[in-house]
C-alpha cells in the first residue's frame, strides 16, 4: 500500500505591499524530491520575478487558489493568511507563516477556532541548529542592507570621502542603534559604501561586534547594560536609569550624525524610543533617518508606517516591510528557511514532517482548537 503524498501549498500573499512569496523553484524540486505534492497559486511569485511556468518546470502543480489549498495538509506561507481562505485545507492542516502572534493575537484565536496548527517562524529558537530555518535572520539581514541604500539614496551627499580637483566631499558619518542581525549588517554596508560608521545597543557583546566591522561602539558606560546575551539572545526593557543615560549618551553624538538607523527592538514589546523631536532637531538638514522598528512602534518619534516625513529638515523613512524591498532574495532566503525547517524533521516512513519538542513546542501556536504556546499564555501575575 502507498500513503497518498502529503500536500504542500502556497497562495499569493494578500497583505498590502507584500512581494514576497514562500515557495521557490528550488524549494518545490526539493519538497518533491522528499515525495510531497506541492501545489502554489498562480501569480504567487510574481512579484519576487518567478514566473508559473517556473514552478510548473520544477513539478509544482499551479492553479487557482480553491484548487491549491484543496486538501493540502500543509500551508505555506510569508503571512499568514486569514483562516477563512483555507476552509478546504485538511483539517488540523499545518501553516507554518509569521503571525506577529504578539500584535495579531486576534489571528491566533481565528487559528485556534478553525482547528488549524499554527507554526509561528518567528518564535524560531535561537539555537545553533535551527540558525538555518530563521526567518527573522534571513530577512533583517537583507533589512539592514537595504535600509542603508535607501538612506543613501535620500541624502543628498555622498557616503564615501572624495578627493576631487574641485574639492574634497566629506565622508557621511552613520550611526546605528540596535546591533543585532539587521543592525550589523547594516554597519557593513555602510563601511562598504565608504561613510564613517558608530554603532551602539544595550547588550555589551555586541561592543567587539561593532569594533570588529571597523565601527566605533557607542556605549552607556555609567549604568550596567545586558553582560553577554538575554534570553534568548534577545534584549529586555532596560531600567529607567539607563534609558536616561543612554538619551544623554545620544543626544551628543547624534546632532553629529548625517544618517541614522534604527533596529532596536524587544520582543513581545513595543519597540524602545530611542530618539526624540528634540534630538531631530539638533540633526543637520539634509540628515536621514530610517526607522528599521516602525512596524513594532518605532524607534523614532514621529516615523510614520510606509512614509517619509521629513521633521526640521530631517527625512525620516519608515518603511513597514522593508524585506519585501528585495522580494526576489528575501523570497529565495524565507523559502529556504521553511525548507530547512521541515526537511529537518522529515520522517521517511511516515513521509511527512514530525516536529521535536525543542522546536516544534518553541514554534507551534495553535492545535486542536486551542492556543498551546508558552509565550502567548498571559503573565502569571
Ligand atoms: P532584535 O531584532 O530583537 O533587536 C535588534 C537589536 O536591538 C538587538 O541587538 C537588541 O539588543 C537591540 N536593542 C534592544 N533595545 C535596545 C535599546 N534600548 N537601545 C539600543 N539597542 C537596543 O535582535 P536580533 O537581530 O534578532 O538579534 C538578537 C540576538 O540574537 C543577537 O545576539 C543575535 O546575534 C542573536 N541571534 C542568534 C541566532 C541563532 O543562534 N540561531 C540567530 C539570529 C540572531
Amino acid at each position: 500500500m502507498t500513503a497518498i503524498p502529503l500536500r504542500i501549498a502556497v497562495l499569493k500573499e494578500t497583505a498590502p505591499g507584500e512581494t514576497r512569496v514562500a515557495l521557490t523553484p528550488e524549494t518545490a524540486k526539493k519538497f518533491i524530491a522528499l515525495g510531497a505534492n506541492v501545489a502554489i497559486e498562480s501569480g504567487a511569485g510574481i512579484a519576487a520575478s518567478i514566473p508559473d511556468a517556473a514552478y510548473a518546470e520544477a513539478g509544482a502543480e499551479v492553479g487557482p487558489a480553491a484548487q491549491v489549498v484543496t486538501g493540502a495538509d500543509i500551508v505555506m506561507a510569508v503571512q499568514a493568511p486569514d483562516p477563512a481562505t483555507l476552509a478546504a485545507a485538511s483539517p488540523g492542516a499545518w501553516v507554518a507563516a509569521t503571525f506577529d502572534p504578539f500584535g495579531r493575537k486576534d489571528r491566533v484565536d481565528c487559528y485556534a477556532r478553525a482547528g488549524l496548527e499554527a507554526l509561528a517562524m518567528e518564535f524560531m529558537p535561537r539555537i545553533t541548529r535551527a540558525q538555518s530555518m530563521d526567518v527573522l535572520s534571513s530577512q533583517s539581514n537583507l533589512a539592514g542592507y537595504k535600509a542603508v541604500l535607501a538612506a543613501a539614496d535620500a541624502y543628498g551627499r555622498a557616503f564615501p570621502m572624495m578627493m576631487t580637483a574641485a574639492g574634497t566631499v566629506q565622508a557621511a558619518k552613520v550611526f546605528v542603534m540596535g546591533v543585532g542581525v539587521a543592525g550589523l549588517q547594516a554597519i557593513a554596508t555602510a563601511r562598504r559604501l565608504g561613510a564613517q560608521v558608530s554603532a551602539t545597543d544595550v547588550r555589551s557583546a555586541t561592543k567587539e561586534q561593532i569594533s570588529s566591522l571597523g565601527a566605533k561602539p557607542i556605549f552607556v558606560e555609567s549604568v550596567a547594560g545586558i553582560e553577554g546575551e538575554g534570553a534568548g539572545g534577545y534584549a529586555t526593557e532596560m531600567s529607567e536609569e539607563y534609558q536616561k543615560a543612554q538619551a544623554e549618551l545620544v543626544s551628543g553624538h547624534i546632532a553629529k550624525q548625517d544618517i541614522v538607523i534604527t533596529t532596536a527592538l524587544i520582543p513581545g514589546r513595543a519597540a524602545p524610543r530611542l530618539v526624540s523631536d528634540a534630538q531631530i532637531a539638533t540633526m543637520k538638514p539634509g540628515s536621514v533617518i530610517y526607522d528599521l522598528a516602525v512596524a513594532q512602534g518605532g524607534n523614532v518619534e514621529g516615523s510614520v508606517a510606509d512614509q517619509v516625513t521629513e521633521k526640521h529638515g530631517v527625512k525620516i523613512i519608515g518603511y513597514s516591510n522593508t524585506p519585501a524591498t528585495l522580494p526576489a532574495d528575501a523570497s529565495a532566503l524565507y523559502a529556504r528557511n521553511l525548507f530547512n525547517f521541515l526537511s529537518a524533521f522529515w520522517d521517511k516512513e511516515a513521509g511527512k514532517p514530525i516536529l521535536d519538542e525543542e522546536i516544534g513546542d518553541a514554534v507551534r501556536l495553535t492545535r486542536g482548537g486551542q492556543i498551546v504556546n508558552d509565550r502567548l499564555r498571559p503573565d502569571p501575575t
